[in-house]
């Protein structure tokens, strides 16, 4: 069948069908969600975090970020594959281009970039060069220092407008997926509302087109402080196959992410 692609995750959104997508950072991962039905797989620079032991994403490199994406490309087979760029590489569309065709070297079929309207010249810089691409708003974690910590974003009217406004900046640049982080449930409802792309919701609530988890959140092996959004999908389950299983499920059935989950 060959992987999923991107009119694969259209024809998801257009039929109504939860997109289900995780991070990976490695070939037995791979192998596993894509068994599992996982339909996207992410190599996120929370890497960083879950991988290295850093406190952020910051410390991540395009090098990091290249060997992980060819490990999990080498492990997938049906999945749609999504790369990071990291902290500084894409500060202007030149470096933006050369940093993003490493990754799609690498195996990756989309890249991934923080931020707001300020992309919009290199957004569609990289989509003319055949660089499909994944916005990111809402709590950007490479912002970290600038927003003082991992906060709920859009909490106030104007804050709410500001992101909205920048996923459909994004869109109209050329951006084919958005991811939304932590907002309030109605903010990301409003936002997937207006768009005529994917939106893919962590900490965002029930309403958009798909959910996003970092894995080893969802197998409860992070440490530290658990974010409200995260399910532990161990509970309950006797294998690592049926946690996963049952996320792709939830995520499918919208059971993933209840009340409890959002903010
Ligand atoms: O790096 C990451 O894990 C992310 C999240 C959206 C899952 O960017
Ligand atoms: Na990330």
């Amino acid at each position: 069948v060959g992987r999923k692609d991107i009119n694969s995750l259209l024809r998801m959104y257009i039929d109504g069908e939860r997109i289900a997508m995780l991070t990976c950072y490695d070939s037995s991962f791979a192998a596993l969600m894509d068994r599992c039905g996982v339909d996207i797989l992410f190599v996120g620079d929370s890497l960083g975090n879950v991988c290295q032991g850093h406190a952020s994403t910051l410390p991540v490199t395009l090098g990091h970020m290249v060997y992980h994406t060819k490990c999990v490309s080498r492990g997938n087979s049906s999945a749609f594959l999504i790369a990071d760029m990291p902290y500084g590489t894409y500060a202007t569309p030149g470096s933006a281009i050369d940093h993003a065709a490493k990754l799609m070297q690498a195996g990756a079929q989309m890249v991934k970039l923080e931020g707001g309207a300020w992309l919009r010249d290199i957004v569609s810089r990289l989509v003319e060069r055949g660089i499909p691409v994944c916005a990111h708003v809402g709590l950007t974690p490479q912002y970290v220092h600038s927003l003082g910590g991992y906060k709920v974003q859009g909490k106030t009217i104007e804050a709410a407008k500001l992101i909205k406004d920048d996923a459909l900046v994004l869109q109209n640049a050329g951006a084919k997926l958005v991811v939304i982080e932590a907002v309030p449930k109605l903010i990301s409802k409003e936002i997937t509302e207006a768009l005529s792309i994917p939106a893919i919701g962590i900490g965002a609530g029930p309403y958009c087109s798909g959910q996003v988890l970092v894995m080893h959140d969802m197998l409860g092996i992070s440490s530290g402080r658990k974010a409200r959004f995260v399910k532990n999908f161990m509970d309950g389950c006797q294998s690592i196959e049926a946690a996963i299983r049952s996320y792709v499920e939830e995520v499918k059935s919208n059971a993933f992410p209840n009340d409890t989950h959002c903010y």
